[in-house]
């Protein structure tokens, strides 16, 4: 199968890493839409238009589907985007659900892109699971700008973190969602911030079950040749160096998907 599996940037990276542990075999096509990072500090209208555009590039070289890895363009592109291609257009969102269930109760904190952070979307998936009032949503967009630049940790990383989230995240939350697939490359930094206890969880792994399912309910057949093929705003990534950005971060999204719920 050809998959195809667009985000701004390198976020989209986690759902890349987890699709292919779920199908390894397969033909991977993954679109970073740099000339356009942040999505999250655009409008609805535009992040549509650029999240259309890298669906319609994702079509022309033949995927089977497309993944939205991208949480603030499946909030506002995912249900027209459906709509418009006829292959499976699967989107990500934050795992409020699970987080919930499995919270026993504590307080949980997504964290999201300004877009996200504001969409009716996130506000009515939690009104739909939040009986008891418990989850709170917090914005983090210096994370992405960080991230795009491979700092992952660093001081100003801590700094960055540490004035956002105040001193007693972790005594007041059982539970951290990201709800930004960029946020999962600061999973370490987080974790010795924020110590031992508090529960990550993100829609990473969900999603590509998720794509597992639909592409095992239309009965296509493996490719039996696993490869990755990097674009990035509708042009092919040959540059050596950048080619090795992008290797490296997958590479260190081994270290960051630790399964702690
Ligand atoms: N990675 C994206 C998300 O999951 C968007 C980050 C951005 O470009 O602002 O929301």
């Amino acid at each position: 199968m050809k998959i195809g599996i667009m985000d701004s940037g390198i976020g989209g990276l986690t759902v890349l890493y987890e699709a292919r542990k779920l199908l390894p075999q397969e033909a991977y096509y993954y679109y970073a839409d740099t000339d356009h990072v942040p999505y999250g500090e655009k409008t609805a209208e535009e992040i549509r238009s650029y999240a259309d555009t890298a669906v319609a590039f994702l079509c022309g070289l033949g995927c089977d589907c497309v993944v939205i890895a991208c949480n603030t363009a499946t909030a506002v592109a995912a249900a027209y985007l459906r709509n418009k291609y006829d292959i499976p257009v699967i989107g990500i969102e934050p795992a409020v659900k699970p987080a919930v269930e499995r919270g026993e109760g504590k307080r949980i904190l997504v964290i999201a892109t300004p877009l996200t952070a504001a969409e009716k979307k996130l506000h009515d998936l939690i009104l739909k699971v939040d009986e008891e009032g418990i989850v709170d949503v917090l914005a983090l967009p210096g994370l992405v700008h960080f991230a795009e630049r491979g700092e992952f940790d660093s001081e100003a990383v801590r700094k960055y973190l540490k004035d956002s989230l105040g001193q007693d995240t972790a005594e007041i939350y059982g539970t951290l969602v990201f709800g930004c697939t960029h946020f999962n490359h600061f999973r370490p930094v987080l974790r010795s911030l924020l110590g031992p206890k508090i529960n990550m969880i993100d829609g990473s792994e969900g999603t590509a079950r998720n794509m597992k399912r639909i592409l095992e309910e239309k009965g296509l057949s493996s490719e039996k040749s696993p490869s990755i093929r990097y674009y990035v705003s509708g042009r092919e990534l040959t540059d050596e160096t950048k080619l090795a950005f992008y290797r490296d971060v997958l590479k260190h999204l081994s270290l960051c998907r630790e399964t702690d719920v």
